[in-house]
């Protein structure tokens, strides 16, 4: 096969995974690019991981993208992972290389700044404290991102308070954990405040979180893009807050993974925002 063949494909693995958006979004980045590549679903059950990865070479493909339930799991499977992946404690995306062995990272947390630097130019991550809610996945690389710009305080509050103090250690740095039970008051005097809970998602309870005490300056952001404006964002926006949805997220984690697979940036514009916007509705 020629080197060009294999360098345009291109997957997310995932359980269920049919319901992804990411294939919206990279094939419309081959169009934008006038390249003839391919991005597709790949339904991939528990137990058929490793096989699916190892497939990616013979089968020509430049890497992937992985989701629920593979994230942690490849870890075990790929021939190397970075640093980021190690921290965050999950691979976003595996690259194959030219030898066919596989490469693990993360993306997630380049998905979330580049996001925040996208819609808010002049944030800074040591304007004052950043309440994160949640100490899932996405915590940790929300949370790997903010301490990578410069962040001086985090309050981090998880309902299970383990999984919290396991997100600190992973992670080290400016991170207070506080109690589930002081969430609420936790919101005051900070710059911005995040749910990385799965808490307002489509078929979920809202997150349980007053805010009274969130200042009024203060950026409120979620994870969450099913709905694009989540309880908690509805809230925020209702009491004058700026909001950040989720799919920013998503969208800016395809770039890096872009570049890692074909070499190309390409950019997140306003009409792929708007067709990926469409494509969830509210
Ligand atoms: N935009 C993106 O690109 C992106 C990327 C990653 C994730 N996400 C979204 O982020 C959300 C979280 O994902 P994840 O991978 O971090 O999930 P996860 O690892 O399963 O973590 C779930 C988090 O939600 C908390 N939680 C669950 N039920 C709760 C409840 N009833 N009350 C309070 N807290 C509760 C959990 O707390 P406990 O520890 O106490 O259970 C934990 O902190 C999902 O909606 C996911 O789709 C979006």
């Amino acid at each position: 096969m020629s080197k060009t063949e294999r360098f345009l494909m291109a997957g997310v693995m995932g359980w269920p995974v049919m319901h992804s958006r990411s294939p919206l979004m990279h094939n419309y980045w081959f169009a934008q690019q006038g390249l003839a590549g391919t991005y597709v679903p790949l339904a991939i059950r528990s137990g058929n991981l490793a096989a699916a990865l190892r497939a990616l070479y013979p089968l020509g493909f430049a890497g992937c993208n992985l989701t629920i339930p593979h994230k942690q799991d490849a870890m075990a499977i790929v021939d190397e992972v970075d640093d980021v992946a190690r921290k965050i404690g999950a691979i976003s995306c595996v690259v194959v290389r030219g030898d066919g062995s596989l490469f693990g990272t993360n993306n997630d947390w380049l998905g979330f700044i580049g996001n925040v630097k996208e819609r808010e130019p002049a944030w800074r991550a040591d304007a004052g404290p950043i309440a994160v809610i949640g100490a899932g996945g996405g915590a940790r690389a929300v949370c790997y991102a903010l301490l990578r710009e410069g962040a001086r305080e985090i309050r981090l509050i998880n309902r299970t308070p383990e999984r919290a103090e396991a997100v600190a250690a992973a992670l080290g740095g400016p991170i207070r954990l506080l109690p589930w039970a002081e969430r609420h008051d936790a919101l005051a005097n900070v710059a911005m405040a995040v749910n990385v809970t799965s808490q307002g998602m489509v078929g979920l309870p809202a997150l349980d979180l007053q805010l009274d005490a969130l200042p009024k300056t203060a950026l409120a952001a979620d994870i969450i893009y099913t709905p694009l404006e989540t309880p908690f964002l509805a809230a925020a926006r209702a009491r004058g807050n700026r909001t950040l949805n989720g799919l920013g997220m998503l969208l800016h984690q395809g770039p890096p993974a872009w570049k890692l697979w074909f070499g190309i940036e390409p950019t997140v514009t306003v009409e792929l925002r708007e067709k990926m916007e469409k494509s969830i509705g509210s």
